[in-house]
């Protein structure tokens, strides 16, 4: 992991704030007013600006019922401290920038959508006790540092294929997300409603308070690597291989105790930095979120470290990218089936001019059936193209289809031949295959089918929680780290 300390004192300076006006005088700008200065800068296409997404076609946007009342929590937003500081935000960037040259691995795992009802801090750390588990299975076994990113403190807006889903027979305005509206199947829940923008800022808030006491206060501390084992998971096979390899753990530490070396004043075994991340979908709220940090005048998105575009917003010329390009952080695109090595190259273009390590993830989502076809093309185009970026596989979102109860599901060996055939693709072409994505849950849910335990499409009403995407649950994800391991230790 890339060392802390070099912009300690930029850790310690607050962002200024970087709203001077208001949500609604952007709306109908004053050509005399600043705002009006800059809104009339958003028509040179090279300028960039919190607001310049605004000029652009932005997609998957919910229309809000009441525009001054989202004006009234934007403008609130704009005031509230940031959630995440630049000096985190630039050490992931570091960080990201080992994994685009082979010498880390990033595993970004989370909630498909997260819940303002299952909120709460017994969810919070199961989900980290699993990528903790995943972060050590993957260490351990392929030697390398381990990126720890979660779809977490800030994944709540779902982008959705059409307006309007079938629910019980009835037709209902889809459910985007809790920062959105309610999933319950009712016309008054699916109203957007703006002041789930300020609920889902303040569930990141102390969803990020709780990540941070976690990652730096002893619960993550190598030496209870035995301890983050989960009650259901220690009763299985993957229970036991965790175990086993948390023994060989403990064995290396005393080792190294033994032979002198002073255990208790070595910082990297006792916290770990977890990042956050989410798809930076309503661009309302993270415009009203972006920060410019004081000593270096660059903008930061503040409402997590890494944001990405997702499948059907990742239009080169669209809002999304648009906003994504101007903010300093670390950022990702999803890269679906459909995706052509010269739209590829367009978004490298947009979002990293620079040729920046680091500075952009590319995600392919493209489906068991498709990787070893699909994926060639795309990583030669961007390997001629000179884009250092990391490569990332999701293999979630291209294995989505409906079981006979019209639940959505994924099969487990969909998700690991996935992931089989992107390590393939990348060994062929001599790039490094730098991470995973995926949707996992520390709960024992029945919502993917297969792995050890065998969930079957029948035993899929048992435990499927879900608001939105079917997720791993502990047992299947740790299973998955195992097989990842050996690929990772193959591939180095
Ligand atoms: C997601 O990550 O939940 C998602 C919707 O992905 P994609 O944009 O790849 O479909
Ligand atoms: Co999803």
């Amino acid at each position: 992991m890339a060392p802390a300390g070099n912009r300690l004192g930029q850790a310690l300076t607050a962002y200024a704030v970087s709203m001077p006006a208001s949500h609604a005088e952007k709306r109908s700008p004053d050509p005399g007013s600043t705002v009006g200065a800059s809104v009339s800068a958003l028509h040179d296409t090279h300028a960039w600006h919190p607001g310049s997404w605004r000029s652009h076609d932005a997609s998957q946007q919910p229309e809000w019922p009441d525009t001054s009342a989202l004006d009234e929590v934007l403008d609130h937003l704009s005031s509230l401290p940031a959630l995440v500081h630049a000096a985190e935000t630039d050490r992931l960037s570091r960080a990201l920038a080992a994994a685009s040259a082979g010498r880390a691995f990033l595993l970004q795992a989370g909630d498909c959508s997260e819940s303002f009802s299952e909120f709460s801090a017994r969810s919070i750390e199961t989900r980290l006790r699993v990528i903790l588990q995943m972060a050590v299975v993957l260490t351990y076994g392929a030697g390398l540092p381990v990126i720890k990113v979660g779809r977490i403190a800030g994944q709540f807006a779902k982008p959705r294929s059409a307006p309007t889903e079938i629910v019980g027979g009835h037709e209902l305005p889809s459910f985007r997300g809790h920062m959105v509206n309610s999933e319950q199947p009712d016309e008054r829940s699916r109203i957007p409603d703006a002041t789930r923008l300020l609920a889902a800022y303040h569930q990141s808030a102390a969803t990020l308070n709780l990540l941070r006491a976690f990652a730096g206060g002893g619960f993550a501390d190598l030496r209870q690597v035995h301890a983050w084992n989960l009650e259901f998971v220690q009763r299985s096979t993957e229970g036991d291989s965790y175990d086993r390899l948390a023994s060989e753990i403990d064995r290396a530490l005393r080792f190294m105790a033994a032979c002198g070396i002073e255990l208790a004043t070595e910082e990297t075994l006792h916290h770990v930095e977890i990042w956050t991340s989410h798809e930076a979908l309503l661009l309302d709220y993270e415009e009203a979120l972006v920060r410019r940090d004081s000593l270096t005048r660059a903008w930061y998105g503040s409402s997590g470290h890494l944001l990405w575009v997702g499948e059907r917003t990742r239009q080169a010329d669209g809002a999304h990218v648009e906003f994504l390009r101007g903010i300093a952080n670390p950022v990702a695109a999803k890269i679906g089936p459909s995706s052509t090595p010269d739209e590829v190259i367009a978004l490298c273009d947009r979002l990293d001019p620079d040729y920046r390590p680091g500075r952009l993830t590319l995600i392919t989502r493209l489906g068991v059936k498709n990787v070893e076809r699909a994926l060639p093309p795309i990583v030669q185009a961007v390997s001629d193209s000179g884009h250092p970026v990391v490569w990332a596989c999701d293999p979630m979102h291209g294995n989505t289809f409906a079981a006979a109860d019209g639940r959505k599901t994924r099969r487990f060996d969909d998700i690991i031949d996935e992931i089989r055939g992107f390590f393939t693709v990348h060994r062929d072409l001599g790039t490094f295959p730098g991470g995973i994505h995926i949707e996992l849950t520390g709960d024992d849910v029945t919502e993917c089918l297969g792995g050890a335990a065998n969930v079957g499409e029948e035993h899929l009403r048992l435990r499927y929680t879900t608001t939105c995407d079917p997720r791993l649950n502990a047992r299947q994800a740790i299973d998955l780290a195992f097989q990842v391991a050996d690929l990772l230790a193959g591939a180095k």
